[in-house]
């Protein structure tokens, strides 16, 4: 089947078309992510309203260049797919809203879709991936280990007690005067810089849960910075690896914790772990987890960086395979900021 999908949850504009036919067997037709980078960066974060008049200027724009890209009309669509939630209010009403009106003009089905299942389910668009597996969606917004069962059943195992992690890279790169987002930027200095000269938190790390906490980090940093006369470049490079390898350091344990739980509940001696979300492309991170998943006997997969961070693909992915299992959804599901899975 051929679908069209469209997010709009946070601040990209994205849609996507692709070509489905089982799991493993996904073709990406075409896929246009419009960020809205510039609009935010003198914020050092989304500002929901800037967020939510720049989705409707573009939406048109982007859902007409991912359609010729892909070489197709609306006609040649099986499926229109949209996110429905969770995220901003406004964003998410421009894409549904814009996903239904193609649907009803084109006489097609429509499918209101959960962000945080799109990123679940979106290794399986390219990799044979089959359930169980243990999902770590680090991101602007998410920061949670979710198990995935079965297709539709998920299991939030754990979460961010105060910040995201992608907030607490973009809080570090906004403290430390890095531009916006911050994760890339903490990451490029970090590869000049010493992990070892500022001994950071690992914050909750002994605690034998999954939660994860972020904030603490943040304030240690700040004081860091604060007390380190002079703050120069190198400085902040020592800082940003500092950080950094206090945040892998966290994520191998609780990561190791999460999969050894995977083991024992589903009795799978070979756990699969999926990083998504975009701290996922950070290599540091990545190393952490595939050490964690080596250990654990499993493996780490990692869909390719621009299906990690937020897209239009990843929506129209899930709502093929939703099609595709015969899942029923409700074609006339309004925007759900809040809708955990
Ligand atoms: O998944 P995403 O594109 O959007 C949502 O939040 O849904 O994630 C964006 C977040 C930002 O906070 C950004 O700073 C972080 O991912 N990020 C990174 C890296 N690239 C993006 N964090 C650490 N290292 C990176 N290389
Ligand atoms: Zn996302």
């Amino acid at each position: 089947m051929i679908v069209l999908g469209i997010e709009t949850s946070c601040d990209e504009t994205a849609a996507g078309v692709i070509r489905a036919e089982r799991p493993g067997h996904g073709e990406i037709l075409s896929d246009v992510v419009r960020g809205q980078v510039e609009a935010h960066a003198a914020y050092g974060g989304v500002v929901p309203e800037i967020a939510a008049r720049a989705h409707v200027e573009v939406v048109d724009e982007v859902v007409a260049k991912a359609m010729a890209d892909a070489g197709l009309g609306f006609a040649d669509l099986d499926l229109v797919a949209a996110t429905a939630g969770p995220g901003l209010i406004g964003g998410l009403l421009v894409g549904l809203t814009t996903g239904k009106a193609i649907a009803a003009a084109a006489r097609l089905p429509f499918r209101g879709i959960n962000h945080l299942e799109a990123h679940a389910l979106t290794a399986r668009l390219t990799d044979e991936l089959a359930f169980p597996y243990l999902l770590l969606l680090v991101s602007g917004g998410h920061s949670q280990f979710i198990l995935v069962e079965d297709l539709g059943s998920y299991r939030r195992w754990g979460t961010t007690i105060d910040d995201a992690l992608g907030e607490a890279f973009d809080k570090t790169a906004k403290l430390l005067g890095l531009g916006y987002p911050g994760g890339p930027e903490v990451e490029k200095r970090a590869a000049d810089g010493d992990p070892t000269r500022f001994a950071f938190p690992r914050p909750l790390a002994d605690r034998p849960d999954l939660a994860l906490s972020f904030a603490g980090l943040k304030t240690a940093v700040r004081l860091a910075a604060e007390r380190t006369d002079p703050l120069d470049a190198q400085a902040i490079c020592d800082i940003c690896a500092g950080f950094q390898a206090a945040i892998a350091d966290v994520l191998a344990v609780k990561a190791a914790r999460a999969l050894a739980q995977l083991r024992s509940e589903t009795g799978t001696d070979a756990p699969t772990l999926v990083a998504a979300g975009g701290v996922a492309s950070n290599r540091t991170v990545r190393q952490a987890l595939a050490g964690a998943a080596e250990d654990a006997g499993g493996r780490l997969v990692v869909p390719p960086a621009r299906l990690c961070t937020d897209n239009g693909v990843m929506i129209a992915w899930a709502g093929a395979e939703r099609a595709m299992a015969g899942l029923e959804d409700d074609p006339e599901i309004t925007a759900r900021p809040r809708w955990p899975l």
